[in-house]
């Protein structure tokens, strides 16, 4: 059996490395990847630290590319390849316009689609835009939804769709535990980072940042950039803000943020120096629907900058919290978890309602056809 895995970004490819390992281990499938190019750098980080060597780059992207334009190409570029690899299956991720467009495009030429994080959901098409309506339109056309959690199988039961839906668990925990492993065993790697993140001072507390939503552009991120330079006053704290390259993300947090003290705005990090600032922070405030699902693994108090989530099940924990994009909000949640000790240990647990490890190895058995126990918290 031919299995296409076809991914673009770096959430994408960070879900996806640990499956495209697990279907090179099955014996009676062949695993062909593409990889959409919608990002370059940030795509290539990934490719390059899960050593992954795609069999098609579509080299899609474009400087400050428009939804429309990103889709054709996708779509155009896969059709010559469908036509080539003859795939049985086309594996797509999440809720990209990568994974949206690949899959309208196998649609199209009737390829059975599977779909990785399948199901995740808040009914609303603006928030998050315009992955709401991506995802929708992917689990319309999937033959095998691989949700990752009840909650997320429950919405797919519930819209009576027609793919086979399977709770398998989100392969970001099977990156996330990987790439942990490697940090914990490899001394080499270990001082590497302590030497790359040495401006860090052991003395101030860090609050790690990340921001990219699109519905958040214009005053959303001028209010993230307002709370964040209120922030920068403390003594006691720095912040450390791996900057997207989104055009419309870097410009205004480079603008607003550039030179203050105690703020380091740095480039987009590789996942292994990611994960380990993710471990030496004491807060993280994100919309990243990716670092929300990891951050609880690691025990790190979350607030996400959004109004909603389609990842429920650690807001429901209490470990992570909807603070919005105003930015006196954002200022008085994250003090209150720096002044209130007790406050700060309830949200500081250790949970993984996303994962065990092991969602890969059930998508690649699931593919394989043989039959899969569910990941079940
Ligand atoms: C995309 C996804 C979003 C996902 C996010 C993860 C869509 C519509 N959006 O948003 O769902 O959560 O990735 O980060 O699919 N750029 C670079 N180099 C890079 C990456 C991006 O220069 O390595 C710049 C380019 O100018 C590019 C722009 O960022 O045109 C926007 O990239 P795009 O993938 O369209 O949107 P994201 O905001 O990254
Ligand atoms: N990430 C990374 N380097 C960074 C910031 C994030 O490797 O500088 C990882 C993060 O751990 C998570 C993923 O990228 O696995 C999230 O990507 P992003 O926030 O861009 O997209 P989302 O998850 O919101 O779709």
């Amino acid at each position: 059996m031919h299995v296409l895995s076809v991914f673009g970004t770096r959430p994408e490819a960070i879900k996806m490395a640990p499956v495209v390992k697990a279907l090179s281990a099955e014996k009676g499938i062949r695993s062909i990847t593409c990889v959409t190019g919608q990002h370059r750098t940030m795509l290539d980080q990934v490719l390059a630290l899960f050593d992954i060597k795609p069999d098609f780059d579509l080299a899609v992207m474009a400087p400050n590319q428009t939804l429309n334009g990103l889709a054709s190409r996708v779509m155009a570029g896969l059709d010559d390849i469908f036509a080539e690899v003859r795939p049985d299956y086309v594996l797509v991720h999440g809720d990209t316009t990568t994974a949206m467009a690949a899959s309208l495009a196998a649609a199209h030429r009737n390829i059975k689609i599977g779909h990785v994080e399948a199901g995740l959901r808040t009914y609303d098409l603006a928030k998050p835009w315009p992955e709401e309506l991506n995802r929708r339109v992917i689990d319309v056309a999937a033959t095998k939804l691989f949700a990752p959690t009840e909650t997320s199988a429950d919405n797919l039961r519930a819209e009576r769709l027609g793919g086979e839906i399977l709770v398998t668990g989100n392969t970001v925990i099977d990156a996330l535990k990987e790439t942990v492993g490697r940090i914990d065993n490899d001394p080499a790697i270990r001082t590497r980072l302590e030497a790359q993140f040495s401006f860090l001072d052991p003395s101030r507390r860090v609050l790690l940042v990340t921001g990219h939503r699109r519905e958040s552009f214009g005053d959303g991120f001028l209010n993230i950039c307002k709370a964040l330079a209120e922030l920068s006053r403390r003594a006691d704290l720095q912040i450390v803000y791996p900057v997207h390259l989104n055009p419309n993300v870097s410009g205004p947090v480079h603008e607003l943020l550039s030179g203050k003290p105690n703020i380091h705005l740095i480039e987009p990090q590789e996942y292994l120096s990611f994960v380990y600032l993710m471990n030496r922070a004491d807060i993280i405030l994100t919309d990243s629907g990716g670092v929300q699902e990891e951050a609880p693994s690691l025990g790190k108090p979350v607030l996400v900058m959004r109004d909603v989530t389609e990842r429920p099940e650690a807001v429901a924990a209490g470990v992570v919290r909807l603070v919005g994009t105003d930015a006196q909000r954002i200022t008085g949640e994250v003090e209150r978890l720096l002044g209130d000790a007790a406050y700060y240990s309830g949200f500081a647990r250790i949970l993984n309602p996303y994962g065990d490890g092991l969602a890969s190895k059930r998508i690649a058995a699931s593919l394989a056809g043989r039959d899969i126990a569910p990941f079940a918290i």
